[in-house]
């Protein structure tokens, strides 16, 4: 069950808008909302999220932000930009409640006032800024219990980092629960207690993923996105975002479709590995299935061993085990992107070779139109028949399941496929090589 639902369902989490269901999340989503019945309750309370980018902790503060409590809550969301400007967060974060800085005592007053430039004065003391923003919040939590939610806290300018620790260890009788996200635990937070986020169960990032689909896809390709994603939803999501479900439905074209966010670390490790591990990865790269057997068959044809593999492996891109798994999709996009055409050309050649034409006759085809320069009309042929095969009489044995999906899935997908052949290659010619 996502944390949406349940929240409508128990009463206790209600959101005021319709926050978007988060999967396999329940117990942050219970100890969220139980930190925010307490301060409700008149107590205080400070958390701090961590997990790396796309765990959900943004998500997670959403969810906490729009709990129907009643209560006040203040936002902010640091950027790398702002690191460099003393008290930037904090000014942000307190904008709302500067007409209380006159209730503050006078040497706090003064420094909250030099540290928001209200008047001149030296960098103000560290103590007495953290002092003057316990005081602030709580006097602002005094007047309405509050909820101070800061999003990516790890890029808070560092002036504003130590203050607002410093408050977070001294809360006490406050009604004011201060939220902090950020990938790792750092220094300036330490010894607040901490929520650390890791990837999603599996059975909740399928879950998710049949959330996003509308429409079927082959079960290995499946099974590899999820691998790859290693249960964070930003990446299941973010791979997905540029795709169409029709797109997926066949299956075929994963590494055409993955987002290009080829960085320079990434091309630059890949650029300087030996040139029969990068042939190797690329081989993994445009087969989407993660099949070990299907790629040491292609890399043979190649005349790559297993040798090739071991400094892929020892650079962590890549694992090679019962499935082959890319670190993430990053590695596997830029181990497609960075190759030759020609050198992805004799990759599919070698794939649609070592692929059994009886039982994968679709990805063949597939992998055929890939190694070649223009159109080849027996290959067009091929995806046409596969996407057009009638279905087997009912008397027949039933088709594997992971089959009947591909063909199910192809039956939209291959159309378009072969018409965006069609458009790309105007002139075809007869090259197969297969
Ligand atoms: N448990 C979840 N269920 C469904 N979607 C999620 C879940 N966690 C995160 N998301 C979605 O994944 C994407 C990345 O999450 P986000 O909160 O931005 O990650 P982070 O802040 O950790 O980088 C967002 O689109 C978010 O809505
Ligand atoms: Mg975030």
């Amino acid at each position: 069950m996502g944390c949406g639902a349940r929240a409508r369902q128990s009463g206790v989490m209600s959101a005021k808008r319709e926050s978007p269901r988060l999967y396999g999340r329940q117990a942050e989503c219970e100890r969220l909302a139980k930190l925010v019945d307490g301060v409700r309750d008149g107590g205080s309370a400070v958390l701090v999220v961590h997990g790396g980018p796309g765990t959900g902790k943004t998500a997670l503060l959403d969810f906490t932000a729009t709990l129907d409590t009643g209560l006040r809550v203040v936002r902010v969301s640091s950027a790398e930009s702002e690191t460099e400007l003393a008290f930037g967060g904090l000014h942000r974060l307190c904008g709302t409640m500067l007409d209380l800085v006159a209730r503050l005592p006078g040497p706090q007053r003064e420094a909250l006032e030099i540290a928001f430039g209200v008047r001149a004065g030296t960098g103000p003391d560290r103590f007495l800024a953290g002092l003057a923003v316990l005081g602030l919040l709580a006097e602002s939590a005094a007047d309405h219990p509050l909820v101070c939610v800061i999003d990516d806290a790890h890029w808070l300018d560092q002036a504003s980092r130590r203050a607002l620790g410093f408050a977070a260890r001294r809360l006490s009788t406050e009604p004011l629960l201060l939220l902090f996200a950020v990938p790792e635990p750092i220094k300036d937070l330490g010894s607040l207690p901490t929520m650390p986020l890791g990837g999603l169960r599996d059975a909740d990032a399928r879950d998710l993923l049949a959330s996003v689909l509308r429409c079927p896809i082959d079960d290995r390709v499946r099974d590899q996105i999820l691998a790859e994603a290693g249960g964070t939803p930003g990446a299941l999501l973010g791979l997905l975002h540029e795709v169409s479900p029709a797109q997926l439905a066949g299956g075929f074209g994963l590494p055409d479709m993955l987002p290009g966010s080829t960085s320079e670390v990434l091309f630059a490790e890949l650029s300087e590995l030996p040139p029969e591990t990068r042939q190797l990865l690329l081989l993994a790269a445009a087969d989407p299935t993660g099949d070990p057997a299907l790629l040491w068959q292609a890399a043979a044809q190649l005349g790559i061993t297993g040798e090739a593999a071991i400094p892929a492996a020892e650079a962590g891109l890549i694992t090679f085990g019962s499935r082959v798994v890319f670190r993430d999709h990053a590695v596997r996009s830029t181990a497609y992107r960075v190759a030759r055409l020609r050198e992805r050309r004799s990759a599919h050649r070698a794939l649609a070779q070592a692929t059994d034409a009886c039982a994968d006759p679709d990805r063949r085809a597939w992998h055929q139109a890939k190694a070649l320069t223009g159109l080849d009309e027996d290959v067009a042929a091929e995806l046409e028949r596969a996407a057009a095969s009638p279905p087997r009489p009912r008397s027949s044995k039933p088709l594997p399941r992971r089959r009947r999906m591909r063909r199910g899935g192809q039956k939209e997908a291959s159309p378009p496929l072969r018409s965006c052949f069609r458009r790309a290659n105007p002139a075809p010619q007869r090259s197969c090589s297969t």
